[in-house]
């Protein structure tokens, strides 16, 4: 499988098949990702839903696969081997695009999971439509107890599994500093119940950033892929 998709790509011969299915995959994503949108702007809250979840679903098959062919960003990452480029454009143009980049794909897969959440929390099917509540949505302080109960729990779980197993430190630091990202999200949003109250205004303000930010990530990936495959490529046509 990895041979395969380290063969000439079919959108340009100078890239590699697993580079152009991942760029391809990941317009299609934020193509729809954007459709949505329009779709909400409609007022038409019920496809709008439908289209998220389907989205996300397809953006979670697609992240396993990307990093599973580990064939754009992320070799590129590894050293300057899989640019062909000058020092100086590496340096001054392509890591400050691919840094960008992976810093909003990682503001994205926190916001995405927090949007689906609270497009739930913040809606009701109201004779099968789903439509935006409004007046004041915040979550119960109990429940924020429970929650960073639970993920203490999970945690101290899987260090005790990670122990057993004879894993390195490393990856047991990986672990914390992971759910302590998960942590620090949750208790973000007591902060934004307070800037932004209401239910269903949080879900269009935060949505649209969300959705501007779909966007930019398909900028900062369709320069990475030009940069790589089209302007420096290391293979040649
Ligand atoms: C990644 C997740 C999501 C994003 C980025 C998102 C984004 C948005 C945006 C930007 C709007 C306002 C459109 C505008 O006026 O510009 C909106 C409206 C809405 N969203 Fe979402 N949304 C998400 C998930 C969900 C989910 C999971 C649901 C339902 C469970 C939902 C239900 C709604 C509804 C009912 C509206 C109101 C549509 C209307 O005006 O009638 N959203 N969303």
């Amino acid at each position: 499988m990895k041979e395969a998709l380290a063969k000439p790509g079919f959108l340009i011969a100078t890239s590699t098949l697993g580079a152009d299915l991942s760029y391809l995959l990941a317009v299609i994503f934020t193509v729809m990702f954007l459709f949505a949108w329009w779709q909400a702007k409609k007022g038409d809250g019920t496809r709008h839903h439908k289209l998220i979840l389907v989205s996300m679903v397809s953006m979670v098959v697609y992240f396993i696969g990307y990093y599973y062919t580990r064939s754009l960003g992320v070799l590129s990452l590894e050293g300057k081997e899989g640019f062909g480029g000058p020092e100086s454009i590496y340096n001054n143009v392509f890591i400050p695009i691919l840094t960008t980049h992976l810093v909003l794909v990682t503001l994205g897969l926190i916001l995405t999971p927090y949007m689906i959440i609270e497009g739930f929390r913040a809606s009701k099917k109201v004779d099968g439509k789903w439509t935006l509540q409004t007046g004041v949505l915040k979550a119960n302080p109990a429940r924020f107890k429970r929650i960073y109960i639970w993920l203490l729990t999970i945690w101290a779980g899987l260090q005790v599994v990670l122990m057993a197993a004879g894993k390195s430190v490393g990856s047991m630091i990986a672990y914390f500093l992971i759910f302590l990202t998960i942590a620090l999200v949750i208790s973000i949003e007591k902060l934004v119940e307070k800037l932004l109250p209401e239910g269903d205004r949080r879900h269009r303000v935060l949505g649209r950033g969300t959705m501007v930010l779909f966007a930019l990530i398909l900028v900062t990936s369709t320069a990475t892929y030009l940069l790589l495959y089209v302007f420096y490529p290391v293979r040649a046509a």
